[in-house]
């Protein structure tokens, strides 16, 4: 088995904001209010001509670019979205269309919020034994798509974004440790309901607005912190290594509260959690591919760094990988 690691990074937010103060005017919410629970002070909207897979296709190019690398070079591309450009063909396929990714097969993930961590993970394995050589693994959402604008309760929560890694063989930033979880007993908990095969879309489920996102945010809120904390522990313990071991740890951006209870139980101060969620908000399974990339950019990580990227979501779904930089 060879050692299969981060070769480039990349990732995109759409240039408009959506900020509290724009929301106070589409819903009954506050700044204060939404500061306050969540942490988040505004959130990127893609325009309506820009689909999921043009998200993506920014950080993808970034990407590949940072790799040295040239798109035909690529021969995997893994896209994690719960918001495809069309329930089929696969967003990933137009990806790889669009940035010439002809050597490429391509195919998409679903595992919400964890998407990205799971996408790193089958890259790492595929890779590790020698199957494929350089993967593409791409977060991107369109979140806006699927927010019902006239419910508070989730409206305030989410944005949109996209980053990508390519995951070869090499010594360096190597994912040497990973676990991914999931609970199926929590599905009514997150989820889309119409559009289905459970339940087709009729002038009925649209009245309903079941064609939008729902979420029992104080049961998920619970139940976050745990598994976070639960796949983290897994991640590190795996190779022998402890919570104070780690140098930084890239969550995905859901609340701030949940990310500052998960830090208080693996005991790490706040300054080696990285967090955006302020500026982005959630992004699902695009929050930790941007938080990643962007956490790289700004030279958050150094040479010889354990970063421990966890995330969890619908599903429900959870996962970390430990990455050595
Ligand atoms: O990545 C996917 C996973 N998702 C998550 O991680 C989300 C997890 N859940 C959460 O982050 C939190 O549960 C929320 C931010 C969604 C909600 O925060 P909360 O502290 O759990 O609030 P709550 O749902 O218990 O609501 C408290 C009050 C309610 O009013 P009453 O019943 O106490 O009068 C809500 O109606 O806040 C009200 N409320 C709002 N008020 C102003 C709910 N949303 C809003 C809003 N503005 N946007």
């Amino acid at each position: 088995m060879r050692k299969a690691g981060i070769l480039g990074l990349g990732y995109y937010l759409p240039p408009k904001r959506l900020t509290n103060s724009d929301l106070e005017k589409m819903v009954d919410t506050s700044d204060q209010w939404i500061m306050t629970r969540t942490g988040i002070k505004e959130r990127r909207i893609a325009g309506k001509d820009i689909a999921t897979s043009d998200l993506g296709i920014k950080a993808s190019k970034l990407a590949i670019q940072d790799s040295g690398l040239k798109p035909e070079d690529i021969d995997l591309i893994i896209t994690a979205t719960i918001t495809p450009d069309m329930a089929f063909p696969a967003t990933g396929c137009i990806i790889q269309d669009k940035i010439g990714a002809k050597n490429a097969a391509a195919f998409d993930i679903n595992a919400a919020c964890s998407g990205f961590v799971f996408g790193i993970v089958i890259a790492q394995q595929l890779v590790s034994t020698g199957a494929y050589n350089n993967v593409l693994v791409v977060g991107a959402e369109k979140l806006s798509s699927i927010v019902d604008w006239e419910d508070r309760s989730t409206c305030v929560l989410f944005g949109d974004g996209s980053g990508a890694c390519v995951i070869g063989a090499s010594d360096n930033r190597v994912i040497v440790s990973s676990f991914l979880g999931a609970d199926g007993s929590g599905a009514d908990l997150l989820k889309l309901p119409a559009g289905g095969s459970r339940m087709p879309a009729t002038k009925e489920t649209i009245k309903q607005r079941l064609h939008f996102l729902k979420m029992e945010g104080n049961e998920v809120f619970k139940i976050a912190v745990r598994i976070m904390v639960e796949a983290a522990n897994k991640a590190i313990t795996k190779v022998g290594l402890g919570c104070e071991d780690i140098d930084l740890l890239i969550p995905h951006q859901a609340n701030i509260r949940i990310l500052m209870a998960v830090a208080k139980r693996l005991g790490l101060p706040e300054e080696k959690i990285f967090m955006n969620i302020e500026r982005y908000g959630n992004m699902s399974a695009a929050s930790t591919a941007v938080a990643l990339a962007e956490a790289s950019k700004k030279n958050k990580i150094k040479r010889g760094d354990n970063i421990v990227l966890v995330a969890f979501g619908g599903g429900l779904t959870y996962g970390a990988a430990l990455i050595q930089w």
